[in-house]
């Protein structure tokens, strides 16, 4: 599957979820008792989520042209009578002027609530929490099989510098804010099913109210350790073709081997662009749920994708749903991230010898360098070879 292709999918089963009518379309309903009115059988299949062709409703609106004389019984009424007004009301097929001034405020109905607070409660907990327990209990298994990765014939004793103290100052303003962000957005999203049966609703507001707080204000941390890790390692995080003979050998995760590698090898490359996309992408949808309604992106999106792959993603989105589709897409892309960060932290820690010097204080063992990044060292010692020569 390529690049476009996953995107593509993502995004229709993100669109398909959110409608939980997809999975059936409503029986056939014969309105012939009500005139052509929606009948109760409509109202039950709505109540089940079914997918119900209510274009009988939408699309009877009245028409001005019938209006009657003015002169006559019931002329102010423009050709509509009161439930064809309430109809476009509901359809938000009118243009109201409202007192209230102020972003979407004259959309006065938007039913993609229920949907949206069902796929929230529902799929995204079980599907995103259940990822995070699946890697974890994934990454202990492989533990347990595989061991900690040693230093083969044990370290050198003498270190050489990985990170330099910005490089290092970078990565945990990344680190540090994500993992802040990670445990209030979770404690955002399951503390209505997961906290307030337990602690109560008292103790949960608290608690509810200070994420809100950190989640929205840590998110520029955040963002501009993005910016810095981007800026300081993107050159070394190109593509070449060493990184194909790193992922043939399985970089030396499985099996013993140690393979070649510059200063970053195949597998820290996808770590590298992983945070990069999906961390772009969260902080958009971020961006966009922080100031409501004044980023709507997802109607642009959709279009693209649509007039790429001919897919036919809805592109006339009211603002609420725009806010809808951000929330879900965070939330998404929030649990991919974390998924892979977690796996991230296991290498970084207790998953390998010697790695977490690089963070640490930046001075990892010589032989934990040879062993896996080769290249790099090379680099490093011919360059101080030189400084002393000149
Ligand atoms: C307790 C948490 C973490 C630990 C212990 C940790 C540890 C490390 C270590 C040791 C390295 C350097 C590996 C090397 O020498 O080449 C590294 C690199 C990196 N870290 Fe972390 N990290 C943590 C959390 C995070 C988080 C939350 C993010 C991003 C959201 C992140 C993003 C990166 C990136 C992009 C790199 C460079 C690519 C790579 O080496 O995989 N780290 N981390």
């Amino acid at each position: 599957m390529n690049c476009k292709t996953f995107g593509a999918a993502v995004f229709v089963l993100a669109t398909l979820l959110f409608n939980p009518g997809w999975a059936q379309d409503a029986p056939e309903v014969d309105r012939a008792r009500t005139g052509g009115a929606q009948t109760l059988e409509d109202i039950m299949a709505r109540q089940k989520q079914l997918e119900v062709d209510d274009s009988f409703r939408s699309e009877n609106l009245g028409d001005p042209a019938n209006a009657a004389g003015i002169s006559e019984p019931l002329g102010t009424l423009g050709g509509r009578s009161d439930p064809d007004i309430w109809r476009a009301v509901r359809y938000n097929e009118i243009d109201p002027s409202t007192q209230v001034r102020g972003p979407a405020v004259d959309v006065l109905i938007q039913d993609g609530g229920m949907p949206w607070y069902k796929l929230r409660e529902g799929p995204v907990i079980t599907y995103g929490g259940g990822a995070i327990l699946a890697i974890i209990i994934l990454l202990a298994v492989f533990y347990f099989i595989r061991g900690k990765i040693r230093i083969d014939g044990g370290p050198a004793g003498t270190k050489i510098e990985r990170f330099k103290a910005v490089e290092r100052f970078g990565h945990w303003l990344l680190a540090g804010s994500f993992i802040v962000l990670a445990l209030t957005g979770l404690l955002t999203l399951m503390g209505r099913s997961f906290l307030i049966p337990v602690i109560g609703q008292e103790a949960f507001s608290p608690l509810a109210i200070g994420s809100k707080w950190l989640h929205n204000n840590v998110a520029w941390a955040f963002m501009l350790g993005l910016v810095m890790t981007f800026v300081m390692w993107v050159a070394h995080n190109i593509p070449n073709k060493l990184d194909w003979h790193w992922i043939k050998s399985g970089g030396g995760i499985i099996g013993n081997a140690h393979p070649s590698a510059k200063k970053f090898n195949a597998g820290q490359k996808i770590v590298f662009w992983t945070v990069m996309i999906l961390g772009f992408s969260v902080s958009l949808s971020g961006l966009s749920l922080l100031f409501p309604f004044q980023m709507p992106m997802f109607a642009d999106t959709f279009g693209f994708i649509n007039s790429i792959l001919g897919t036919d993603l809805p592109t006339a989105l009211a603002p609420h749903e725009e806010m809808q589709y951000a929330n879900i897409w965070h939330s998404i892309v929030a649990f991919l991230m974390m998924v892979a960060i977690i796996a991230h932290i296991y290498i970084g820690t207790v998953g390998m010898e010697g790695a977490y010097d690089a963070m640490g204080n930046g001075q990892v063992d010589l032989e934990w360098a040879r062993q896996h990044h080769d290249l790099w060292v090379d680099e490093v010692q011919a360059k101080q070879r030189k400084g002393e020569s000149s």
